[in-house]
């Protein structure tokens, strides 16, 4: 099969794609044929080197999540298993001890109960594009933060396939979804785009990729405040606005490195009782299955009902990982990239 190994830290150049072994499974595990890898962030720090805690040392096989259909059982599984449309549980993708665990691959081993049987509802390119979007989304708001009916929640980095899925699940839950995006050549594709439902786009920073005192805009559209940010950009004087905006007992959601670190003004969390906390998916798949199988399903319901629906930018194949990385950096896109082997 083709694997995609990373031998040393660097730039997309040092994605390489070597051709190893297919895997057979063992006793208890399936083997999974990928027809789609989500593209992530963290794909792009751990290969520079700078999430390590996820990546090891190299060598290592990037990639944090797949999905695809079960080409052969071992010893024990049923082999009615067998072309079985699945998507690895977010939990299944070991690349952190193991080095060469990630998903970037054409075959997948893992446990039986690592593959979750996917609805007919979620496209093929979009079986192993879910979690980090979705549970990332579901699992601060609705797991920890509980939304309610009526919350005003902002959603920074609109375009991000994090922010979509996070509009659709305030949405569902009776929210107000604002979406803040840097990017003003962006909003005409986000305002035709039938998977963002944002009740309003406010657009911070002007065409030289300047702030502007976007507050202007987004107080008329939530008067008594913000009651959640949900921020991967969160920093500097972009944070310091958002404190600014926030309601009484409001909470900023602190999940990404996007934004450059810098001087913040907190004194404004005082007189509102307000927060600032941060999250990461992999708490809620550190709590076990009893908390991260509820949320999937939750999620497989969502799309098998209509209110889930993702929007996939770009689908390039394995081989051509390194333009995928170079155009995830670009940050061009709107939406999910994704990668099909
Ligand atoms: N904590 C967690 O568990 C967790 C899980 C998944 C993802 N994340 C983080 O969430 C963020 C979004 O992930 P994603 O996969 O949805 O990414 P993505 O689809 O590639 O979204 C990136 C978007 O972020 C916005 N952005 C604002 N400032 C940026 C900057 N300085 N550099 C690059 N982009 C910037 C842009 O949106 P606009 O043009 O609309 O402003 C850009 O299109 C990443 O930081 C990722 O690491 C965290």
């Amino acid at each position: 099969m083709k694997q995609v190994i990373v031998e040393s830290f660097g730039g997309a150049d040092r994605l390489e794609l070597h051709d190893t072994p297919d895997p057979q499974p063992g006793p208890g595990q399936v083997r999974v044929r990928l027809t789609s890898i989500g593209l992530n962030h963290a794909d792009l720090m751990a290969r520079e080197g700078r999430y390590k805690i996820a990546s090891g040392d190299p060598p290592f096989t990037p990639g944090i999540e797949g999905g695809g259909v079960i080409d052969a059982v071992g010893q024990g599984v049923s082999g009615d298993r067998v072309g079985q449309r699945v998507i690895l549980t977010p939990d299944a993708p070991r690349n952190a001890a193991g080095g060469l665990g990630g998903t970037y691959r054409e075959l997948y081993l893992c446990a039986d109960d690592q593959a979750l049987p996917a609805p007919d509802a979620v496209p093929d390119d979009q079986l192993g594009a879910l979690w980090l979007p979705y549970l990332t989304a579901y699992g601060c708001l609705v797991w920890k933060q509980q939304i309610k009916p009526g919350d005003v929640v902002a959603l920074p980095a609109a375009s991000s396939s994090v922010a979509l899925a996070a509009a659709q699940i305030v949405k569902h839950h009776g929210g107000v979804a604002i979406g803040l995006t840097t990017s003003p050549d962006k909003v005409e594709r986000l305002n035709q785009l039938d998977t963002a439902a944002y009740d309003h786009l406010v657009v911070t920073h002007d065409a030289d990729r300047n702030m502007k005192p976007w507050h202007r805009d987004l107080r008329p559209l939530a008067p008594n405040g913000v009651d959640v940010f949900f921020d991967p950009v969160a920093a500097g004087a972009y944070l310091s606005t958002e404190i600014k905006c926030l309601a009484q007992h409001g909470c900023v959601w602190v999940y990404g490195l996007l934004g450059a670190a810098d001087t913040v003004d907190v004194t404004p969390l005082i007189r509102k009782h307000a927060a600032i906390r941060g999250w990461a998916l992999s708490e809620l798949v550190a709590a076990g299955p009893d908390a991260w199988l509820p949320a999937c399903r939750r999620i497989l319901d969502g799309f098998a009902e209509g209110w889930c629906r993702q929007h996939v930018d770009a689908v390039y194949p394995l081989a051509d990982v390194r333009r995928a990385h170079e155009e995830m950096h670009r940050g061009r896109h709107v939406g999910k990239l994704v990668l099909t082997p």
